[in-house]
């Protein structure tokens, strides 16, 4: 049971080609162009997301993985309510800080079913391994799916146990607050009354704090955006120059998002043969590649409500920077 892989067949993976490629074909045929986050996030993009996750500048990680630190006990004991829980995560990919949470349950309880949910197979083939190695008493049932598809995010009832459904890392600003709230409504519905949602996110603050988390010195997060390029190119057969590209950061406060582009930064004619597709960009045209939004608690207290959930606790950091929400079922 434990080497058992989850590897996604090759139906899967061309079904994984063909959302790629119809979302740069309707994304660079748009204006403004722009193409969607998920798009990062092949073998060097995760790479370098996790590259990311370490910058000084990107105080996301480190932040929120402090205060599930400290309050993993807690949290446990009120998603419980001195029942069993078990634990599902959306988007896990390598699943670092939930071990923090499965550690938590298992020194509670003594073991615990962990559910990871993500469109990445090879990532939870990955994290199974090692958190059943490293954490006795976790059994982990790993589930390749994009959470985003269809109406709601159905799990099988069992009643002797409520369950904490993990979604965190901020992964939810990626969405459109009204996108983020139809989600929060599909998770709603896929559990019982008193199971619990844990919600990981960032909440708004200077500017001259968020704009350095996503641009940073180094330059790792521009080698993240731009990569998305040096994908086309890999996957497409495209041939984007990655000299003639240039990451940008904006916060727009209009909308409470850090916005990441890449601007052409000369006319250029781009081909992308295996999508039969030619693009030309003006100098100074971007490509909007994404948004990260960024909410007052206030805000992110009235989505939970909207969607079925009681905002039963929240922690954050010293310095009131990323929130970390359990929202009870109502
Ligand atoms: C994984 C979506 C939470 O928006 O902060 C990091 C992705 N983009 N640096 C974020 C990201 C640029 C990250 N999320």
């Amino acid at each position: 049971m434990a080497n058992m892989s989850v590897t996604a067949s090759p139906l899967t993976e061309l079904e994984a080609r063909e959302r790629a490629g119809a979302a740069v074909r309707k994304g660079l045929a748009a204006y403004p162009k722009h193409l969607p986050p998920w798009l990062f996030y092949d073998e060097s993009g995760s790479r370098l997301f996790d590259a990311i996750t370490e910058l000084e500048e990107y105080y996301l990680t480190r932040t929120e993985r402090e205060i599930l630190a400290r309050n993993a006990e807690a949290i446990v004991a009120a998603a419980a309510q001195g029942a069993r829980v078990r634990i599902q995560e959306l988007g896990a990919g390598s699943a670092e800080k939930t071990r923090l949470l499965l550690q938590a349950a298992v020194d509670r309880q003594r073991s615990v079913i962990y559910e990871p949910i993500d469109v990445s197979a090879s990532a939870l083939d990955g994290a199974r391994e090692h958190i059943e190695r490293d954490i006795p008493g976790v059994h982990v049932i790993p589930r390749v799916m994009d959470y985003t598809q269809g109406p709601a995010l159905e799990l099988d009832a069992d009643h002797r146990t409520r369950r904490l459904v993990a979604f965190i890392g901020s992964s939810i600003g990626n969405f459109e607050p009204e996108q983020a709230g139809r989600l929060l409504k599909r998770i709603r519905a896929g559990i019982q009354r008193d199971d619990s949602l844990l919600l990981g996110i960032d909440l708004v603050k200077n500017e001259n704090i968020l704009i350095p988390a996503y641009d940073d010195a180094e330059g790792v997060t521009a080698a993240f955006n731009l990569n998305v390029l040096a994908r086309l190119n890999r996957d497409f057969g495209a041939n984007f120059d990655l000299n003639a590209f240039e990451h940008r950061a904006v916060w727009n406060g209009m909308r409470s998002r850090v916005e990441m582009h890449l601007e052409s930064l000369r006319p250029q004619r781009v081909h992308l043969p295996e999508l039969d597709m030619v693009v030309e960009f003006s100098e100074g045209e971007t490509v909007h590649t994404e948004n990260s939004y960024k909410y007052e608690t206030a805000q992110i207290e009235e989505m939970l409500g909207r969607a079925g959930f009681a905002p039963a606790a929240l922690w954050t950091d010293p310095k009131g920077w990323f929130a970390v929400y359990l929202g009870r079922a109502e």
